[in-house]
Formats: structure tokens, sequence, C-alpha cells
């Protein structure tokens, strides 16, 4: 079968190329950040973001053990600061919400309040043919929350700059599912 949150890395492949602008808005033990790093190469650039030091702490590890080039720089900042980090336009961001997984410490996850922020501003810093992914975990409280309030705001964006797509299991309503978050390309 396939894995579903895998699928979101298709969608980035397919606008992603090397020399591109990414970004990681949260950056966990940075297995999304070695993929956005591999992807855009060592002539493009990837910034990480999480507000947990230990998360730098690991994916600065796994980023140097997978040898990775170094195109990466690992921000300790809420992701809804990114603009204030990031100028120039992105071809690809991702958010893989909830808490750090393997550190035991479930109390510090992603809130509803500061994803809608990030998200929305996430929007804002795509350049065109660009792809934003948004993993959401809705097997616990707050993951449940921010999936409703993500679905709630997507919706309102107008088909005509964005193409939002739902991708999710139909009979597994607490599985996590994503969305993408696509602008075209320029004529
Ligand atoms: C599910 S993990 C991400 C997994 C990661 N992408 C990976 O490949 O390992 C979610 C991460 O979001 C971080 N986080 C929570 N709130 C945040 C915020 N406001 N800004 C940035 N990161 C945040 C958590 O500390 C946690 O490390």
């Amino acid at each position: 079968m396939i894995d579903l949150l895998n699928m979101q890395k298709q969608f980035i492949s397919s606008h992603l190329s090397e020399g591109d602008t990414a970004v990681d808005f949260t950056m966990g033990n940075g297995y999304d950040t070695v993929f956005l790093s591999r992807s855009v190469g060592k002539e493009g650039r990837v910034t990480a973001f999480d507000i947990q030091p230990s998360a730098l702490l690991s994916a600065s590890k796994n980023l140097r053990s997978c040898g990775c080039p170094e195109n990466w720089r690992l921000v300790c900042a809420s992701h809804e600061r990114a603009p204030e980090f990031v100028r120039d336009k992105i071809k690809a961001g991702m958010f893989n919400l909830g808490y750090l997984p393997g550190s035991g410490n479930k109390s510090v996850t992603t809130s509803r309040v500061t994803t809608l922020a990030a998200v929305k501003n996430a929007i804002e810093m795509l350049d065109e043919d660009a792809v934003l992914t948004t993993a959401v975990y809705p097997g616990h409280p707050e993951g449940r929350a921010e999936g409703e309030l993500l679905t709630n705001f997507l919706a309102s964006l107008s088909r005509f700059r964005y193409s939002v797509s739902e991708i999710r299991m139909a009979n597994s309503p607490d599985s996590p599912f994503f969305f993408a978050i696509e602008t075209p390309k320029k004529k």
C-alpha cells in the first residue's frame, strides 16, 4: 500500500528542483529537512524552524550523518515568524504538525493559533509553480482542532490562485492526512 504521508514528497518533487529555496516549518528530527536539502542540492537553500533546541541538535546530527550539502540553516523560532528569516519566495514548504517524535515529551506540540498564522504566512511566501504541504494528526485533540481550522481556512482560498488538495483515508478518520496547496505556473 502507498504510505500516505510519503505522498507529500511526490507533490514536493513535482515543484522543487536543484537551486531552489525551500522551508521546513516543523523541523523535528530533520527527516523532512534532509529530503528538502537533497532535493535542492548545493546551489539551493533550506531553512528549517523549530521552537525546541533539542530538535535543532537532533536535526543537525541527522543532516550531517546523511551527508547533506551545506545548504541548510536551522532556526530556533516559531514558524509564523518565517518571513522575518526567509526573504526569497519559496518553491516548497512542509509542515508536519504535532510533537517531536522520540522525545517522550508530548507537551510541546504545534498549536492551532500559531499553526494557522504560520500556514497563512507560508502561503504568502509561495513562488509561482510552488507547493506547500501540511500533514495533520487528528488522533489527538489539538491535532483534530488544527485539522478543522485548516480545513475551513483552506476551503476559503480562491481556486483561481491556488489548487488545494486534501489527501486522506476515507475509512480511517483518525489517521494522519495532508493538504497540498499549489500555485500555478505563470504563462
Ligand atoms: C511531528 S514533528 C516534525 C517532524 C519533522 N518534520 C521530522 O522530519 O522529523 C513537529 C515539530 O514541530 C515543532 N513545533 C511545535 N510548535 C512549533 C512552532 N510554533 N514553530 C516551529 N516548530 C514547532 C515541535 O517541536 C516538533 O519538533
